[in-house]
């Protein structure tokens, strides 16, 4: 895959990980089983017996353990093989399952699929206002898309679209795509920002404005953080520019490639409006999720479809004005996985000469 590995993905919405059973997923094209231990530690194991390969989510757990379905051998969280009920027992040296690191935070399981020496948690990227959020005002959700993960970023840094593509939530009334939007790259990250007026107001924000058919000054900024990590602040306000004064949602679009072709997106959503009511939460959340799937999920599988395995740039896109985010941040990833590509085959080079 063109992926980075040495990276945090998020994995999981960590109450996807029950304190009973087990649960598996597929990232960057490898098959992880995840459990908690006894003490509530959520770990993750290749999901792949190492004796004929049987997925060890098909087995059952014992006690901290996991055993395989097939032939029994059982693995403790480390994945290193505890027993075998064959022959005298002994374990063979072979008998053992990689265990990829992993950190509860933010409401989410982040996994580290690279190198396990260089799994720095300080590396998740810092997200305050995930960290401690009033339980009404945050929701959770997931979505499985089938497309590249870089064409779902292409989506969200280039809201352009969201003039052609949405309905009455989200539409924007054809603002967004005469804009030239100011774009800020700096380190691994890509900032893109959109302001305009509308009249009537985007319908998330129009029924909870004092005037819900008047004009509104709206503004979306999406962050971008490599490889696929994504946090939207979206406003209204109506009578003056002070956007603290409005309306404000802010959404985490954080993306895991699954494989080439599919994606797990992730959403963490919050607002500083009705801030108490469970009930609007969980609308808000549905509300979103179900505009996803209806509005951008089809397109954005019919691009994956239409480019079939072909690399995005040998195709020769035509670019936009709206293009300049979406194209810094998949020129910025590509250079951060050419350089984990190089220092691996250096690496590869030094041992080689060392021999
Ligand atoms: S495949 Fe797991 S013990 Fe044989
Ligand atoms: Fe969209």
């Amino acid at each position: 895959m063109n992926a980075l590995h040495n990276t945090w993905y998020v994995a999981a919405i960590a109450n996807e990980v029950a304190t009973e059973g087990m649960f598996h997923r597929r990232i960057l094209d490898t098959s992880i089983l995840f459990y908690r231990l006894a003490d509530g530690t959520a770990v993750a194991l290749h999901d792949r017996c190492p004796h004929r390969f049987a997925p060890l989510h098909l087995g059952k757990r014992v006690g901290d353990e996991v055993q395989c379905a097939y032939h029994a051998l059982r693995f403790n969280a480390d994945g290193q093989c505890t027993h075998s009920p064959h022959g005298d027992g002994t374990i063979p040296p072979r008998a053992c399952v990689r265990r990829f690191p992993l950190v509860e935070r933010y409401g989410f399981l982040w996994i580290w699929m690279g190198d396990a020496q260089r799994a720095d948690p300080a590396l998740i990227p810092d997200y305050p206002l995930l960290a401690n959020p009033v339980p009404t005002a945050i929701g959770r959700g997931y979505m499985h898309m089938a497309a590249n993960y870089e064409l779902i970023v292409d989506n969200v840094m280039d809201l352009s679209h969201v003039d052609h593509v949405h309905g009455p939530l989200l539409n924007t009334a054809g603002k967004l795509s005469p804009q030239k939007p100011p774009v800020t790259a700096e380190g691994n990250t890509v900032l893109v920002r959109w302001e305009w007026q509308q009249h009537p107001p985007m319908g998330l924000f129009a029924p909870l404005l004092p005037d819900p058919e008047g004009a509104a000054e709206q503004f979306v900024q999406v962050q971008w953080t490599a490889p696929s990590n994504m946090f939207l602040t979206v406003g209204a306000v109506q009578g003056s520019k002070d956007y603290e004064q409005g309306l404000i949602s802010w959404d985490y679009h954080l993306l895991t490639p699954e494989s080439d072709t599919s994606t797990h997106y992730f959403f963490g959503s919050l607002r500083n409006f009705m801030v108490e009511s469970e009930e609007f939460n969980q609308m808000k959340l549905k509300n979103m999720i179900d505009t996803f799937m209806a509005e951008d999920e089809p397109l954005i599988a019919a691009v994956q479809a239409e480019m079939g395995g072909a690399e995005f740039w040998s195709l020769k896109p035509a670019l936009l004005s709206s293009d300049p985010a979406p194209v810094k941040a998949r020129r910025r990833l590509q250079q951060l996985i050419d350089d984990e590509h190089a220092g691996q085959s250096g690496a590869a080079l030094a041992r080689s000469a060392a021999a």
